[in-house]
């Protein structure tokens, strides 16, 4: 089995680290290979995604990837900006299903800017298209409208687009995995709008058919995102597009406290998968080793349950995850009175110690 390891930028690196340790404690037997991505590969070599980085990704069963961007980046033409690496890897790997969970753990119910009693035990599975929709459709650019508000004025467009095959199969990943959850499906959409959503319901309703023991409902996206924050614990397994589900995963990620702790995984049709945390690179903390490393941890736990067959050993990593936060040791982002603060290689150490079971000195 070969992990590619692609750290990128900002905290990206640190955190990347202690899910090797991680990893590593394990003592199972994988060949890890790391490149540069985003805009760590763009300083090196003048592309965020160099065909060398695809090359290693595409030919390995699992890329764990921390995180890229900097606002020094931002005046890049599009092509040559972080993001693009992220976005060449969802296309050039297939990576259609993205799954981000949104668990808040006992322990930091407090955390959230929720009340507890609205999100404590809130587990949702949010599901989202990864390689269509808008951003991915075409055509798209800039040109001189010839028609609409203002003919003759200069104008930016972008094609919302999905195919009967696309939604069939992201409807089908959403069905399975509720199967293995509370048996309920949400699929959220536009459909009182927008003729590629009412295709998607439409589609969804209809591969539903073959999932007669799970219960599918829908959604309007405005409502979904007014009902995430109003009664979080309502949804189980949502399904919805690429954009709407950019969107939603955030807003669901922050009911939990802290996006420092959500994982996520993105995968393909040959359970070739892409795992990162769900947060960004955070330029601000990044090289001050207080960045939480839970999340990418949590992430290398996806990879091994969903790419690499090793189930037992993801529970192990989550299981120390869990005995970590019960022993009160926190990152900033997730700190609160009485318990102790500690940094990005701290929290690594005391996840290596849960699993190779030695005493945790904090
Ligand atoms: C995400 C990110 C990406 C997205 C960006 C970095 C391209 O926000 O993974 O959610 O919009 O998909
Ligand atoms: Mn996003």
């Amino acid at each position: 089995m070969k992990i590619a390891v692609l750290p990128g930028d900002g905290i990206g690196t640190e955190i990347v680290a202690e899910a090797i340790r991680v990893l590593d404690a394990l003592e199972l037997d994988f060949e890890m290979e790391t490149a540069l991505v985003g805009g760590a590969a763009y300083d090196a070599h003048g592309h965020p995604l160099p065909e060398a980085t695809l090359k290693l990704a595409k030919e390995a069963d699992a890329v764990l990837f921390g995180a890229v961007g900097d606002w020094k980046y931002d005046k890049l033409e599009r092509q040559f900006r972080p993001e693009q690496a992220i976005l060449g890897l969802r296309k050039n790997l297939g990576l259609f299903a993205n799954f981000r969970p949104a668990i808040c753990y006992e322990q930091l119910v407090g955390a959230s800017s929720l009340k507890p009693e609205l999100i404590s035990g809130l587990d949702i599975l949010i599901i989202r298209e990864l390689t269509g929709d808008i951003y991915f459709g075409q055509p798209r650019g800039r040109r001189t409208a010839v028609d609409g508000h203002f003919p003759g004025a200069e104008e930016a467009f972008d094609t919302m687009r999905y195919s009967r095959p696309e939604v069939e199969r992201i409807a089908r990943v959403a069905f399975e995995a509720a199967r293995k959850r509370s048996k309920r499906v949400t699929s959220v959409d536009k459909a009182n709008v927008l003729e590629t959503f009412q295709f998607w319901k439409d589609i969804v309703t209809e591969v539903g058919k073959e999932y007669p023991d799970v219960a599918l409902d829908h959604m309007y996206v405005d409502n979904a995102a007014m009902q995430l924050v109003k009664e979080p614990k309502k949804f189980d397994v949502v399904v919805t597009g690429n954009m709407f589900g950019d969107i939603l995963s955030d807003e669901a990620a922050m009911l939990t406290g802290s996006i420092g702790m959500l994982p996520s995984a993105s995968l393909n049709a040959s359970s070739q998968g892409l795992y990162e945390p769900s947060h960004g690179s955070a330029p601000d903390i990044a090289g001050k080793g207080v960045a939480n490393p839970l999340a990418t941890i949590l992430s290398a736990a996806m990879m091994l349950r969903f790419s690499l067959q090793q189930p037992e050993a993801a529970d192990r990593i989550e299981s120390a995850v869990k005995s970590v936060l019960a022993s009160g040791l926190r990152t900033g982002d997730i700190w609160s009175e009485g318990t102790k603060r500690v940094g990005t290689r701290e929290m690594g150490d005391a996840v290596v110690a849960a699993i190779t079971k030695k005493t945790i000195t904090g």
